[in-house]
């Protein structure tokens, strides 16, 4: 199996991973055929990438941490409860801060929230959810492919995956992840709060519409702050994840000491950065980068590795970055790859498989020549073949 940019997609290949509608029935199931007709409706229906199973790749195994049930059951939880407290309020263009936060306080809506039935199997869910992850040490192959309308839902999700990984590699407890697990599903939660012409516009924000954006994580912080069983850990995961370690990140520029701590596992007060967000930072970003929106296209998964690489001590825990580069394969399996320099320089294919001790040097399957002309495949193993580069090309 590969993930196959739509334009690239001919009629006649084979889907290798259903696609769900906006109510998560199923679009297009597994091994369905593709025709022109299918193809026009996903790019109208704003799919930008695909899986694809065919006979060059049938040995790539593209492995989701967690099954289809708990994804879409986990992303309907989400989309559900944002729904039922969304339909809560009356009115949000021209308010300001404070009247946004005065209203989310009020009991109309904190019970929108809370008594809500999806919240509440939200909470319930979550064990499923953890426990599904309990096995899973690495993230191998690429993020979920995202519907443009539901993508805050499935972002949250992958969000959650995300960070589970990265905190499980830190013993964190069972209780701490499914915590984990709430803050992430309701990381941006506080976008409800904001116009919704300024949340989906496709352009760069103004300095004023950005102001606003960034109010999504006090908004959150005070929609969760006085729920009673979900702990403190999920509520400061809307209200920290946008911190940074220098001071510079918002809502308060809280600073951090790129440091993984025993002490600063949990919360401890209303002023310190929790290392919880911290992970929620870079699951965040990482998510947020390599995903395709209707307006981009998602950067490229080494790009991204790089990105936070370079944020490593700035804008990101460094131990926490070495931690992540643990989890996270810079090519993840089922990338399409092209080989930069050497023998094979411009050959391009498609990452088979990881090397556990070196995830930065993957087993790659070529396909093509640098002229586009299909080849034989032929597999290249970089963890041995270390003068070879690539880069991911979709
Ligand atoms: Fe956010
Ligand atoms: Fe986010």
């Amino acid at each position: 199996m590969r993930r196959m940019h739509i334009q690239n997609v001919e009629p006649g290949m084979v889907l290798g991973k259903a696609l769900y509608g906006d109510n998560y029935e199923v679009l297009l199931n597994k091994g369905v055929e593709l025709t022109e007709g299918y193809i026009n409706r996903l790019k109208n229906k704003g799919f930008i990438k695909v899986y694809i199973d065919d006979e060059d790749t049938a040995d790539v195994i593209i492995k989701d941490p967690i099954s289809d049930k708990i994804r879409i059951m986990a992303t309907k939880d989400i989309l559900k409860t944002y729904e039922l407290t969304q339909s809560a309020i009356v009115s949000i263009e021209a308010e300001t801060t404070e009247s946004v936060i005065k209203s989310i306080n009020t009991p109309k809506i904190k019970n929108a929230f809370q008594e809500n039935q999806a919240f509440k199997q939200m909470c319930k869910d979550i064990n499923s959810f953890v426990d599904e992850l309990m096995n899973e040490n690495i993230l191998s192959g690429l993020n979920s492919i995202k519907s443009f309308d539901n993508y805050t839902f499935e972002h949250s999700v992958d969000t959650a995956v995300l960070s589970i990984i990265i905190a499980k590699r830190l013993f964190l407890n069972k209780d701490k992840l499914r915590q984990i697990a709430i803050g992430e599903f309701l990381h941006d939660i506080g976008k409800i709060f904001i116009d919704k012409n300024i949340i989906n516009k496709p352009g760069k924000l103004t300095a004023e519409e950005y102001e606003q954006v960034k109010q999504h994580t006090t908004y959150g912080y005070e929609l969760l702050k006085d729920i009673g069983n979900i702990g403190e850990v999920s509520k400061h995961i809307p209200y920290q994840h946008h911190e940074r370690q220098d001071g510079k990140g918002y809502p308060r520029g809280l600073r951090g000491n790129n440091k993984i701590e025993e002490s600063n596992v949990g919360y401890t007060d209303q002023d310190k950065l929790i290392m919880i967000a911290e992970i929620a930072a870079i699951a965040d970003f990482y998510d947020a980068c390599i995903s395709d929106r209707p307006y981009r296209k998602g950067l490229s998964p080494d790009f991204v590795y790089g990105l936070i690489k370079e944020g490593s001590g700035t804008q990101f825990n460094s131990e926490l970055v070495e931690c992540f580069l643990g989890v996270i394969p810079k090519y993840p399996v089922g990338s399409e790859v092209k080989i930069k320099n050497g023998k094979y320089k411009d050959f391009t294919g498609v990452v088979l498989s990881l090397n556990i001790q070196q995830l930065t040097r993957p087993k790659v399957k070529l396909l093509c020549d640098a002229r586009k002309n299909k080849i034989t495949p032929c597999e290249i193993d970089l963890s041995s073949d270390i003068s070879t580069d690539m880069e991911c090309i979709c």
